[in-house]
């Protein structure tokens, strides 16, 4: 089976999606990874998230790259949204997702476009969201949490930025498929979060 988890930035899509791999005993990738892993290499050589070319050519990055606890940065998640707008980026990086997901015994993915692109004929859809502000707090806290220090405000302009940005791109732009179940955690807990993502998914496995 193939769970396809999409959302926008700091949604919980992440948590859930790991939590239902444990669940379900299926291996997990987190596709946000690719894009900061394209991120952070253009950064790091120097160049421009912005700029097309920069971007194409740092999408050669090192399967080790993906472990680097650099990816994890708010820079890297900028840089992330900036190279993904690019088609040929996103292009480089659909192999890997797609060989991922046809795995015998299946998978579960997180992202932005696994519904709609990578994986649409996906067993188990979720769109994950929560409202800017739950959002932009969650961040918030779990940047105070790593010690870095942050104001509220900016995580929020950053978060809007970027919503903005994933949704507003004419390539595999962030949207929840026709067939994705909704799971608003605005107002829920992760663990409630993650039960009622576990019950959706298993609706879906009896259809
Ligand atoms: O999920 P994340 O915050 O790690 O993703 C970082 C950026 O990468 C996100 O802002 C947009 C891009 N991304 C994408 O375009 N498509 C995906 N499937 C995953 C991430």
């Amino acid at each position: 089976m193939i769970i396809a988890v999409d959302g926008p930035a700091a949604s919980g899509k992440g948590t859930i999606a790991r939590a239902l791999a444990r669940h379900f005993g299926l291996p997990h990738l987190d596709t946000g990874l690719l894009y900061r892993a394209v991120g952070i290499a253009v950064l790091r050589g120097g160049g421009d998230p912005s700029v097309e070319a920069d971007a194409i050519a740092a999408c050669g990055f090192s399967d080790g790259m993906l472990a680097d606890p650099a990816l994890k940065s708010e820079a890297a998640g900028a840089a992330a949204s900036k190279v993904s707008i690019f088609p040929a980026v996103r292009r480089a990086l659909m192999d890997y997702q797609r060989i991922f997901a046809d795995q015998p015994g299946g998978a579960v993915l997180d992202g932005r476009d696994i519904g709609t692109v990578i994986a649409p004929d996906a067993q188990a859809k979720l769109f994950v969201t929560a409202s800017p502000e739950v959002r932009a707090r969650r961040r918030h806290e779990e940047l105070a949490r790593m010690d870095i220090a942050t104001h509220y405000e900016s995580v929020l302009t950053d978060i809007r930025a970027r919503d903005e940005r994933d949704m507003g791109r004419a390539t595999a732009p962030l949207r929840r498929a026709d067939d994705a179940d909704l799971l608003d955690t605005s107002d829920m807990s992760i663990d409630a979060a993650v039960q009622r993502a576990i019950a959706l998914v298993e609706n879906r496995k009896k259809r």
